[in-house]
């Protein structure tokens, strides 16, 4: 069941996971023998916690693990064992495997791809250390999982799709998408959501190819679209995150034409540098992505190990942007 937002009443009774063997428990011993012990009686306890993070892609990703370490801090109660799979599903399966075998107390995961978790998920769920997602989301069934917190990334595809169909709708638009990483929930979700909003527009998807949520993937991606199409056979650029809208950007120039003007741009995210190309007229529209998931992350895994129910799924709150509330927003822009 989908929860909205961070209010909402409890509603995932976690300890009904326990009996099934699907989080609430520690490696330690369940929920009032709570995570790793250390100290006497009385003495608070460190929650032992591994977070297999996808990488290090792009802004967003900086974001989202700074705020990740400093909300399992030392000083907040955890231990915190990181690893980042630089984009390798396959790595960041073995991540978690490591995470099984070292008995840690909980496990996040931020998953690269949607696909593949059923059988490690059943590995850690057999060991009954609790996994709480968060960011993207994975195809395996619900009760594999503890709780998940990110963003709604349907909804951002089609705010973002929205803006262009209303900007650009009514006349002929060629359009080139740079996708995210393939497999990944967010390309997935953005693209679904920017279709159906763009559905009986004049707007055409004239290429869709995946720049993997990179800087440089997206400028690879676009030269390849301007030298196939040129700068004047492309009207719009729609890039499933900032980094990639970015990468474009530098390909638009070197081509001589004018991003932001010749070809429209519309992105996800809302990183400062994202924000700043906005605000400088490069991109046209941003639609926010946001990072800062790591205090509830870690409330989560605190209630979810502690036996208390949680929230299935938690939604962060996004806005979008255009140039004047990005100049607005930028002095002070936490990410
Ligand atoms: O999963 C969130 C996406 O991952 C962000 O939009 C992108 O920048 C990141 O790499």
């Amino acid at each position: 069941m989908k929860v909205k937002l961070l209010s909402g009443v409890a509603t995932v009774a976690v300890l009904a996971m326990a009996l099934t063997g699907c989080g609430g428990g520690s490696s330690s011993g369940g929920a009032s023998g709570g995570g790793a012990s250390e100290g006497g009686a009385g003495a608070a306890k460190t929650i032992k916690v591994g977070f297999a993070q996808t990488g290090s892609e792009s802004g967003w990703r900086a974001a989202n693990t700074k705020s990740m370490k400093e909300a399992f801090s030392k000083e907040k109660g955890f231990d915190l064992v990181f690893n980042a799979a630089d984009n390798d599903p396959a790595a960041q399966i073995a991540a978690v495997r490591s995470f099984i075998s070292q008995g840690v107390d909980a496990i996040v995961i931020a998953p690269i791809v949607s696909d593949g978790w059923d059988d490690v998920l059943k590995e850690a769920q057999s060991a009954k250390i609790p996994v709480i997602l968060e960011d993207r989301t994975v195809s395996a069934s619900e009760d594999l999982y503890a709780a998940w917190v990110g963003d709604d990334f349907k909804k951002e595809g089609e705010t973002a799709g929205k803006w262009a169909a209303e900007n650009l709708g009514t006349a002929d638009t060629n359009m080139v998408v740079l996708e995210g990483t393939t497999g990944s929930a967010p390309a997935n979700d953005r693209a679904e959501g920017f279709s159906s909003a763009i559905a009986g527009t004049k707007i055409k998807t004239v290429a869709s190819q995946t720049g993997d949520f990179t800087r440089d993937g997206g400028k690879k991606v676009m030269e390849g679209f301007l030298q196939k199409f040129g700068a004047d056979g492309i009207d719009l650029v729609f890039a499933h995150n900032d980094d990639m809208a970015l990468g474009a950007i530098e390909a638009i120039e070197a081509a001589g034409a004018k991003p932001g003007t010749d070809i429209k741009i519309v992105s996800i995210d809302a990183v400062k540098d994202g924000m700043q190309a906005l605000a400088d007229g490069k991109i046209n529209y941003i639609v926010e992505c946001n990072p800062l998931l790591g205090d509830q992350a870690a409330e989560l895994v605190k209630k979810v190990v502690a036996g208390q129910p949680v929230e299935k799924t938690t939604y962060a709150v996004d806005g979008a942007f255009d140039q004047e509330a990005a100049k607005a927003a930028l002095p002070t822009r936490a990410y």
